[in-house]
């Protein structure tokens, strides 16, 4: 399984905003985002070395990771579509790229990536800050059932870490949607 790049800021069209109301609403008051450090090269590659070790059955990985969320979460359900196939692909590519670009020099491109994704899961799918919570167990929970590998206390707050990571800059995207929707022009 080879983890494709997200592509870097400016180089990819913004999509198409057509699920967005046409009325703006008015501004939502916002708590400030908590700083997560980013993950240090160790955490990185005991993350990287487990996610060897699921290479063959990346998809095992994203199907066991969505029964924990809809078990813990079970209103997330409806979120998604009936058939999960493609979702449970994308989920899986998205998260394995985010995590071989976090151990690169510089993550400013990631993050304006990850940040682009958290305002889209709002806009289009009404995903909120405290629905990251859940993703962060879920995966945990599906890394330690599907690995093969011996599963520690240290490698589950690496991946803590690493999700924590990833989240905090998908929320400050959230944030900043809910504060200041983004009001569609003439088509
Ligand atoms: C680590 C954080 C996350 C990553 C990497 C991630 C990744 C993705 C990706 C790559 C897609 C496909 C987007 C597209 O087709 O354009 C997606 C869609 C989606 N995500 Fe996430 N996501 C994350 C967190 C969440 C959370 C916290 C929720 C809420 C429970 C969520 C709910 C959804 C929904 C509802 C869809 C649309 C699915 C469908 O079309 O059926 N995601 N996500």
């Amino acid at each position: 399984m080879v983890a494709r790049p997200l592509a870097p800021p400016g180089q990819t069209p913004p999509p198409q905003r057509t699920y967005l109301p046409q009325q703006a609403s008015p501004p939502r008051q916002v708590s400030a985002p908590q700083p997560v450090r980013r993950p240090g090269p160790e955490v990185i590659q005991a993350v990287q070395r487990s996610c060897r070790a699921v290479e063959d059955r990346p998809v095992r990985l994203a199907e066991v990771f969505y029964d924990h969320l809809f078990q813990m979460a079970p209103a997330t359900r409806s979120m998604f579509s009936e058939d999960m196939t493609g979702q449970m692909q994308k989920m899986t590519d998205t998260l394995l790229a985010a995590i071989a670009q976090i151990s690169a020099q510089d993550t400013a491109g990631l993050e304006v990536v990850l940040h682009r994704m958290g305002r889209e899961h709002y806009e289009r799918y009404h995903v909120e800050p405290e629905h990251y919570m859940y993703v962060a167990h879920a995966l945990t929970r599906a890394v330690r059932d599907v690995a093969d590998w011996e599963y520690t206390s240290y490698l589950s707050s690496c991946w803590i870490a690493v999700i924590q990571w990833i989240s905090e800059h998908m929320i400050a995207g959230t944030r900043a949607a809910m504060a200041a929707p983004v009001i569609p022009g003439p088509r």
